[in-house]
């Protein structure tokens, strides 16, 4: 399962990358606003970081804009995929986009039919959100369940992108239903180093280590 980093901050992504673990990043207009700076220069930063899938976002709602400011952002770097909202404009903009060798991640996705269009289009990644879904009362793990089994089943080439992760959890599930990315905050990655038996089985290791060989009354 390939990680990729939810985030637009720098300092986040610069911490994830120097574990080695990281493999793209995903960006929305709302990550980037946070960061205070244009969306070419930030994501322009991000590619300097991360060498792997970053996505940008476009904010334009026509699928002609919404052409045209992919193929803007495309141009920034190489790993750049253009991101399109799950619209009837997003998936007109995907369908030129991707016949154009762009790469697109179809964003907003709620469900396996959205999800068979994106694939229809072209998309190169299709996020379904999980953890809005589980907001909203729904148990969004069945639709990367539902998606990952519908494209096995026809072999598209679309890559499902686990999204709106909010908890370890959350990522273990999307593994274990084959998502082939999971997107998660900072935070969320952190987390999944954590287990107390590995904390107290090292102060173990290092106590008893340390009495064999280190002189008490030094
Ligand atoms: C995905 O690309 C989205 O940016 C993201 O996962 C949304 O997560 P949220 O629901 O926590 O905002």
């Amino acid at each position: 399962m390939k990680f990729f980093l939810d985030t637009a901050n720098l300092d986040e992504l610069k911490k994830g990358a120097s574990w080695g673990i990281v493999d793209g990043v995903t960006t929305n207009p709302s990550l980037i606003a946070k960061e205070g700076r244009p969306i070419e220069e930030q994501v322009a930063a991000i590619c300097k970081i991360v060498d792997g899938d970053v996505s940008a976002e476009v904010v334009s709602t026509e699928a002609n804009a919404m052409i045209s400011e992919g193929l803007k952002l495309a141009k920034i770097h190489k790993n750049i995929v253009v991101k399109c909202p799950l619209t009837r404009d997003g998936i007109k903009a995907c369908s030129a986009l991707s016949k154009d060798g762009i790469r697109v991640n179809v964003t907003l996705c709620f469900s396996a039919g959205q999800a068979l269009i994106a694939a229809k289009a072209g998309a190169y990644i299709i996020s379904p959100f999980v953890g809005r879904l589980d907001d909203i009362g729904w148990t969004g793990m069945e639709l990367i369940k539902s998606i990952t089994q519908i494209y096995r089943n026809y072999g598209y080439k679309t890559q499902v992108l686990a999204a709106s992760l909010r908890s370890p959890t959350h990522v273990i599930d999307s593994a274990l239903a084959g998502a082939h990315i999971g997107t998660m905050p900072f935070k969320v990655l952190d987390m999944l180093f954590n287990h107390p038996l590995t904390d107290k089985g090292l102060d173990q290791f290092l106590k008893d280590y340390a009495k064999a060989f280190q002189p008490q009354n030094a």
